[in-house]
């Protein structure tokens, strides 16, 4: 008989309470023995006091709080206390699975050392993409592979959002709203509209795809929060949407990983994906372009990628946590290849002098124009690298003191 102890019952807590039980005699007897969820940690025992199994429950963790247990599995989330409690559990050679990004992100290193030094397994497929297995497969099914690249969705949030405000031509707040009305925006969303959620797990995916730790903090983070009607008006109006895209590659000696709005083709396997859903396309040598796309959170999904890490503990016990003891790398700050950009212009005062946007771009690479509106302009201007850009964006704000300025990258190149 093997016991797990069931750290936090929100919501992907009790996703993982009914799935166990609802596939408990599957579960069992897949892996020829009895497992069972002996123990529950919560915060405030007197909201569970209805439970069937309230008994189990308990508000205080103790230091002989895993004494009779095999597995845990922490989904409470944030660092503290889940750190403390998780390192004790791998530190007394006890398997651990975890959903919480924000812990991996920040000491999954730290964490997975300890786990090999305890002969422990610390595993964490949903703390990426939720139900999609994808930690898994870049760990293990595409380790004959080089990767060489990463473009995702791993926010549900702000894809809901952004998918809104494209098909209902919504501005952002009110797009906000119903995503937290319908259950996919939390009532604080900073950490998903800001870009940092889905950072974190741009983190991770990168840390097992190329081998290579790249502190979250790191990655060029740009939110949806400056997105507006007109933006997506104009993507629109040139058939993309624009998506929150997370992005790494490798060089060889650096990496690039940025989480920013970018225009993408309606038709592209990233520009199909809507609503709370994400996907995440990966480039290896061998396997060229391949895509996984589902539900990145939810009660179930999420309790179904926390199942299978336990069957996988169960089954490979002695196989113990890999893929994250990588080596730290350099950062690179610009995207360095050749794409377009859409950069939109808007003066507080006179109409924009479009001599003045001639003078400081290339002429002949500026391609498509939204002209109606000479205080608010747009248009596309293909550059060699996000450098060139920039340069030229910090160029023409130093001359222009009465305009705003922003841009986005049009991601042509992912699988139409
Ligand atoms: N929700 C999703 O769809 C989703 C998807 C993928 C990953 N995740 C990750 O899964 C984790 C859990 O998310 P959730 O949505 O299930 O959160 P949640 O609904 O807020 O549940 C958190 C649970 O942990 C308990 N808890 C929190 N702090 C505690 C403490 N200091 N001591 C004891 N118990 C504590 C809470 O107890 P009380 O009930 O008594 O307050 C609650 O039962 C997070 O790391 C999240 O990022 C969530």
């Amino acid at each position: 008989l093997k016991h797990i102890a069931l750290l936090g019952h929100g919501v992907v807590g009790s996703g993982v309470h009914e799935l166990f039980h609802k596939n408990r005699e599957s579960i069992n007897e897949k892996l020829g023995e009895e497992v069972i969820i002996s123990k529950i940690l919560v915060r405030n025992l007197s909201k569970y006091s209805e439970e069937p199994e309230f008994k189990k429950f308990t508000d205080t963790f103790t230091s002989d709080f895993y004494a009779d247990v095999d597995f845990v599995i922490e989904v409470m989330g944030s660092i503290s206390p889940a750190y403390e409690y998780v390192k004790k559990a791998l530190e007394a050679g006890k398997h651990v699975i975890t959903a919480n990004k924000d812990l991996i992100a920040e000491k999954g290193e730290e964490l997975s050392k300890i786990a090999t030094a305890n002969n422990a397994v610390l595993n964490f497929e949903a703390s990426v993409a939720g139900g999609i297995p994808i930690i898994k497969t870049v760990k293990e099914s595409l380790a004959g592979n080089t990767i060489d690249r990463i473009t995702a969705i791993l926010n549900g949030t702000t894809n809901f959002i952004l998918s809104k405000m494209y098909e209902d031509d919504m501005d952002y707040d009110t797009a906000l709203k119903l995503a937290q009305e319908a259950g996919f925006a939390e009532a604080n969303p900073t950490s998903d509209v800001m870009g940092y959620d889905a950072a974190r797990k741009l983190s991770i995916l990168t840390r097992l795809a190329f081998d290579k730790v790249i502190p979250w903090k790191k990655i060029s983070i740009q939110g949806i929060t400056g997105v507006d009607r007109r933006d997506i008006q104009f993507a629109k109006s040139q058939k993309y949407k624009i998506k929150l895209v997370a992005t790494s590659f490798y060089n060889g000696s650096h990496i690039y990983a940025t989480v920013q709005p970018a225009f993408v083709h309606r038709s592209s396997v990233i520009g199909k994906i809507d609503n709370e859903f994400n996907t995440v396309v990966i480039n290896g040598d061998a396997v060229g372009e391949i895509v996984f796309s589902g539900k990145g959170a939810g009660r179930l999904p999420t309790a179904s990628a926390i199942l299978g890490d336990l069957m996988d503990i169960i089954i490979n016990k002695k196989k113990t946590s890999s893929g994250q003891l990588a080596e730290k790398c350099e950062m690179m700050n610009y995207w360095p290849f050749e794409c377009n950009w859409f950069v939109r212009l808007k003066s507080k005062g006179d109409p924009i002098s479009i001599d003045n946007i001639f003078n400081c771009f290339d002429q002949s690479e500026v391609q498509i124009k939204d002209l109606k509106d000479l205080t608010d302009v747009g248009f596309i201007v293909k550059a060699q690298d996000e450098k060139y850009i920039k340069d030229r964006v910090m160029d023409f704000l130093a001359h222009n003191t009465n305009l705003s300025i922003k841009y986005y990258k049009i991601f042509e190149d992912v699988m139409k």
